[in-house]
């Protein structure tokens, strides 16, 4: 038995009868695969035939006590290094955007902690529908990798995308994102501390200002980088977000916290400053609630002190800065000029801009720029999850090209 594997989930489409020779191409590559067939895809294919190809059980019920007792739904997801879902039909493209999960492949879909690489096939008009692309656009936000289908002449006698893609080119696609999964990890060896989130800073008990940040980019980043191998400390202000696989979360509220926090973390190789820290809080916290009116005077007079600039805190440490730090530069107008200041001001290495005159705070999607000392690259809009994972390619590239030695691995 291969020592790589995928858990295939087979939909119920015309194309299924292909995901038996997608089986044996990648047993032939040295890839084993584990199957669930659903309902549907046991109309077109048999798990007699799936089980002989794949040398193994095929699962399909997700009441059957049989399969319960060998292995439950739940291990059954996470047996393999990635789950691969060929053919995707509509349905399970739109079950897995809704979070459905009312059968063993969308139960198996939610439960899993590994990537998801959907192939999709269906009828040229049920691709192009609204609810198809919006179902993919909403897959594809939350890290799963949709390919795309084929164009050509359909089974149904149409014609259009929504072929299933070359066996070859889906195991070329398989065997790729394993390599990335299972092959050696750039970072390994290496500490990166990130701050994400706002910061509250209070005000009275139970006022406080802060900001629209929802730490989606920073949490994204913060997973991206532990997925290369690195050990991330993710000092994060109050966000509605799980923390992402792996990295250990420090949960504060104030930007003098975060400061802390981020002292008590060093050393690291790499600091990236996503969150937006308040850069004022109230001079002073009222011990009770403050009155609208004090008896006989107006409103009150917010008086505000300047809080500590973490970023070029440990940009200028003299002694154990970390070798890389990241700045982020949220601007509404002239990005990139006001983002180089940044970067000089600040005394940081690279700094991601983005132009937050749109929906960037909160939003999903998010258009950077990446100022070095060496000029401007500027990136096409996209997800923050693959934002998050080029700039984590990123950072890896800087330490195979500076070939320094870790310094801060525990
Ligand atoms: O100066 P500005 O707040 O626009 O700079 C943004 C960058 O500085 C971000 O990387 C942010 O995380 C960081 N920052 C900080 N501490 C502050 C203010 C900003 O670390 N008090």
């Amino acid at each position: 038995m291969s020592s790589k594997r995928i858990l295939l989930i087979i939909g119920g489409g015309i194309a299924a009868y292909k995901s038996l020779e997608l089986i044996r191409t990648l047993a032939k590559r040295g890839i084993s695969s584990r199957c669930i067939l659903t309902k549907g895809g046991a109309e077109f294919v048999t798990p007699l035939s799936v089980s002989a190809l794949s040398g193994d059980k095929c699962y399909s019920d997700l009441f059957s006590l049989d399969d319960e007792a060998e292995m439950g739904h739940i291990e059954l997801s996470r047996s393999a290094d990635l789950v691969v879902v060929c053919p995707a039909t509509a349905d399970l493209l739109a079950k897995a955007s809704g979070g459905h999960a009312n059968d063993l492949a969308s139960t198996t879909l939610m439960a899993t902690d590994k990537p998801v690489l959907m192939v999709p096939a269906m009828n040229v008009r049920m691709w192009e529908h609204a609810a198809t692309a919006r179902n993919v656009a909403t897959l594809r936000a939350d890290g799963v990798d949709v390919m795309e289908p084929d164009t050509g002449a359909m089974a149904c006698g149409e014609f259009g995308p929504g072929r299933l893609p070359e066996v070859e080119v889906i195991a070329d696609r398989v065997e790729a994102s394993l390599a990335r999964l299972t092959g050696p990890k750039p970072l390994e060896g290496r500490h990166v501390l990130l701050t994400a989130g706002p910061t509250r800073e209070p005000m009275d008990p139970v006022r406080y200002l802060s900001n629209h940040s929802s730490g989606k980019q920073g949490y994204a980043i913060a997973g991206a980088l532990a997925d290369l191998g690195a050990r991330v400390t993710l000092v994060s202000g109050p966000v509605s977000l799980a923390p992402p696989r792996g990295v250990d979360l420090v949960q504060v509220e104030t930007a003098r916290q975060m400061m802390a926090a981020c002292e008590a973390a060093l050393p690291a190789d790499v600091f990236v400053s996503v969150a937006a820290v308040a850069d004022w809080r109230p001079a002073t916290r009222a011990d009770r609630k403050l009155k609208l009116k004090e008896e006989g005077k107006g409103p009150p007079t917010l008086s505000l002190s300047e809080n500590p600039d973490i970023l070029a805190t440990i940009s200028r440490m003299t002694e154990g800065r970390p070798e890389l730090v990241i700045g982020f530069a949220a601007e509404t107008d002239s990005v990139e000029e006001n983002a180089a200041l940044k970067r000089e001001r600040k005394g940081c290495d690279w700094i991601v801009a983005n132009d937050v005159s749109g929906d960037v705070m909160g939003g999903s999607d998010n258009e950077i720029a990446l100022v070095t000392a060496t000029g401007v690259e500027r990136w096409p809009r996209m997800g923050k999850l693959l934002v998050a994972r080029q700039l984590a390619e990123r950072v890896a590239d800087y330490f195979v090209d500076s070939g320094k030695p870790r310094v801060a691995a525990e």
